[in-house]
């Protein structure tokens, strides 16, 4: 393939060769005997500014055009850029428009563009330098952890999408039917039937198959789909998200605190390396400053970040509820509400917070009963502006307990084999790929951190 822009400006060939890079036109201004260009092909945030020549037929260059060059990098005079291509017939430069676009109709313009545009326009919206930011990160994102789980010796495991069991029991999962067209009761005489010959969903979460994996292999971990019929239409929800999820086998003796140890580590070591790159730039916004630097110094400091039970957590609302007036009283045996933990991490804490040991019934079957039988061993990790970023727990690894508090959950029993046959003590995590973007790209909206967001009433494409 010939280099991205990316490439080309990362290694510029000398003006005596000559350059080509093919790309979308983000903008143009045409003189009399000039024209300014910004071509992008997506590889890099800033783009490449071509400087058109006279003697060149500019007439279909519009905005949103795909374009193909051929010109001679210079450096540049301006100060915008490093380099400019010059494109000048006498120079043997040459354009070819390869696709048209209509700027009178083009939902792509130049000027600011509202989020709910958009998002209407879903398919096009990856051509504006937030998207494109944004669809980068991701992708950076995701190699730094691949590299950090591969030094922690886990291994990555690929979890079916299609499942029998509803994890988190929370009753948010999708089920799966057959087209009409498509059933073989349409064709012959068999009776419906289900596919699967049993009800089958969406999964919700890979941490059950991860456990199973987990104890066998040890250390596994997934970056994978996830479906949720989520009623609430929020800035953090979604009906389809991803979520990075670990499960490993034999963890260090110090309970809960072991696996909170290791998502700090995790989010330390491969968030701080990307706080200076160029696409976080372009999606920060200036009014961000205090956000970015509360993000910057959670995940530069050495020092641990804060920790509390739950039932601190609980006593702290409690005390400041009548100054602050939640919606919702702080009471211990009541979920946190999205109010009570956004201001234990922006106020109390300032910062990210795990809170740990919630009370067993606020949480599903598979966390491990602490020696007061009334908590588990569990937490959550709070961050400033995004709210409950990771879940994970200690798993309950004695058969005995694990079976009466799963005696109403069908189909349990392959999961029950998993301590019945050489159980072993393991512990894991499920952190939202979304809002772990939203954390470190400023944006506030999960909606706008995946490319092509479901929720309810919305899947455009
Ligand atoms: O807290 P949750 O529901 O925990 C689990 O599913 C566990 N089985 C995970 C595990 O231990 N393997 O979800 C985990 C995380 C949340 O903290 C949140 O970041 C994200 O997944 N999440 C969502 N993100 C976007 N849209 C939604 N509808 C989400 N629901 C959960
Ligand atoms: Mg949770």
């Amino acid at each position: 393939l010939p280099p991205t822009i990316s490439h080309l400006l990362a290694h510029p060939p000398l003006p005596i060769h000559s350059t080509t890079v093919s790309g979308w036109i983000r903008s143009i201004r045409k003189q009399k005997n000039l024209a300014f260009a910004v071509i992008t092909d997506g590889s890099a945030p800033q783009g490449l500014q071509v400087v058109f020549l006279k003697g060149l037929d500019l007439q279909k260059l519009t905005n949103g055009a795909s374009v193909r060059v051929t010109g001679r990098l210079v450096q540049s005079p301006g100060s915008g850029q490093s380099h400019e291509l010059l494109v000048d017939q006498a120079d043997a430069g040459r354009v070819a428009v390869l696709g048209e676009c209509n700027p009178d109709t083009y939902p792509i313009q130049k000027q600011e563009l509202s989020i709910e545009h958009l998002r209407d326009n879903v398919h096009l919206r990856a051509r504006t330098s937030h998207i494109a930011a944004m669809l980068r990160l991701r992708d950076r994102l995701q190699r730094q952890i691949n590299s950090w789980f591969e030094e922690q010796g886990f291994c990555y495991a690929n979890t079916p999408v299609i499942t029998g069991n509803d994890a988190e029991g929370a009753g948010e999962a999708f089920r799966l039917a057959m087209v009409e067209s498509q059933h073989p009761a349409s064709a012959s005489a068999t009776p419906p039937a289900e596919f699967f010959s049993r009800p089958a969903f969406l999964t919700v979460s890979h941490q059950l198959h991860l456990e199973a994996l987990a104890t066998a292999i040890s250390r596994v971990y997934t970056l994978s789909p996830c479906f949720r019929a989520e009623k609430s239409m929020t800035g953090r929800h979604l009906a389809e998200f991803w979520m990075l999820e670990a499960e490993w086998a034999f963890p260090a003796d110090n309970g809960v605190h072991g696996v909170c140890d290791l998502t700090e580590a995790l989010l330390k070591e491969t968030t701080a390396p990307l706080l200076d790159s160029p696409d976080l730039r372009v999606l920060w916004k200036d009014g961000d400053a205090h956000k970015l630097k509360t993000l910057s110094d959670a995940v530069n400091s050495e020092k641990p970040w804060a920790r509390m039970s739950y039932s601190e957590a609980i006593e702290e609302l409690s005390k400041i509820h009548p100054s602050q007036n939640f919606v919702h009283t702080p009471v211990w045996g009541h979920a946190l509400q999205s109010e009570h933990e956004r201001w234990l991490a922006e106020t109390l804490v300032g910062g990210p917070v795990f809170v740990t040991d919630y009370p067993a019934s606020l949480k599903p079957f598979y966390m491990r009963l602490n020696s007061d039988e009334r908590t588990v061993a569990c937490f959550d990790l709070l961050v400033p502006h995004v709210g409950e970023l990771i879940g994970g727990s200690v798993r309950e690894e004695r058969v005995e307990l694990l079976s009466k508090k799963m005696e109403d959950v069908p189909g349990s029993e392959w999961y029950l084999d998993l301590r019945k046959y050489g159980g072993a003590p393991h512990a894991g995590f499920g952190m939202g790929f979304e809002r772990l973007i939203s954390w470190v790209s400023g944006v506030d909206n999960i909606r706008e951190c995946i490319p092509m967001p479901r929720w309810a009433g919305r899947m455009l494409l």
